[in-house]
């Protein structure tokens, strides 16, 4: 099975690997190379740091070898067709793991290879991203009932978190500026899937996202490749600024969250992100619980 949507986990999916991540959490040494020898691909099309060292030491934890490969050396789609690089790579590896501009290309793979195919990022998700948030909002609140806040750009980071959300019963409260909010496609997804009820407002106003909800999300104005867009969506996104003002519209005991990297000073201050009820490293750390869960799961018998 792949891991190329959030969704593809299913319900009770979602709910064992979160299980799961908070299990080799508590207990790192349990699952301590219990998949020895297997061999695990990570690729990168765009920069990273968290994705790129937990998956490394997720897999190594399990006894694993990762093999880290760059789209200068790889050239996908372009020294050789996406399809081909799938085949190649499914003959050497047992798990594939992709950061891709492309969501298309995650498909063109996961088509080509009997591994599972992981995505690590593209331009319509994040979903290995989704699975260290939830983990991070399950240790501050039951997920079933919870407001969860995303304010900023409707991409990849929210539509992961959305999706994942609310098939775990958490309400989600986006707030993008208009033109910029997550896709009828997208909202469609996660309202098919949504559970408990579950409910997904969005609206262009940051306070009416953030009122009264458990946890403020947000993620930069500009994702990687939007880099020359960077000062056109300044102006825009300024009003979605993650403030002091704003996080103490949400509920007493709300957590910020962040993905990282962050550009402070723009989608959040230094008051917020560094403040005593941010989780934005507790967050960074559970990208590694979680993503060794998921492969506990991916490659069990
Ligand atoms: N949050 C995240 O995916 O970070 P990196 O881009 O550094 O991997
Ligand atoms: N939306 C951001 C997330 C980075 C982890 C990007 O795509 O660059």
């Amino acid at each position: 099975m792949d891991f190329v949507n959030v969704a593809d986990l299913g319900h009770d999916g979602l709910a064992e690997v979160l299980d799961l991540a908070a299990e080799v959490k508590t207990n790192r040494a349990s699952v301590a190379g219990s998949r020895k020898g297997l061999r695990v691909g990570l690729f990168f099309e765009k920069p990273s740091t968290r994705t790129r060292v937990s998956c490394e030491v997720a897999t190594t934890d399990l006894g694993m070898v990762p093999f880290v490969l760059k789209q200068d050396e790889v050239g996908l789609g372009k020294r050789e067709a996406v399809e081909d690089v799938g085949r190649v790579l499914d003959r050497y590896l047992d798990v594939l793991a992709f950061r891709v501009f492309d969501h298309q290309n995650l498909v063109a793979l996961a088509d080509n290879a009997e591994a599972p195919v992981i995505n690590l990022l593209c331009d319509l998700e994040h979903p290995c991203q989704a699975l260290a948030d939830l983990q991070t909002v399950a240790e501050h609140r039951p997920l079933a009932g919870a407001t969860v806040a995303f304010i900023g750009d409707g991409n990849n980071v929210c539509n992961s978190l959305m999706i994942a959300g609310t098939m775990m019963g958490t309400n989600i409260n986006v707030a993008s500026p208009a033109g910029n909010e997550p896709t009828e496609a997208m909202l469609a997804t996660a309202r098919a899937g949504a559970t408990g009820g579950a409910e997904i407002m969005v609206t262009n106003d940051p306070a009416a996202a953030v009122a009264g909800a458990d946890a403020v999300y947000t993620d930069v104005w500009a994702s990687m490749g939007q880099e020359d867009e960077a000062a056109a969506r300044k102006a825009k996104f300024e009003p979605f600024q993650v403030n002091s003002e704003l996080f103490e519209q949400a509920a007493d005991d709300a957590i910020f969250m962040h993905c990282l990297p962050a550009h402070r000073g723009d989608e959040v201050t230094d008051a917020v992100a560094d403040h005593a009820r941010s989780r934005i490293f507790d967050q960074a750390e559970n990208r590694m619980h979680a993503f060794k869960a998921l492969l506990l799961y991916l490659t069990r018998d």
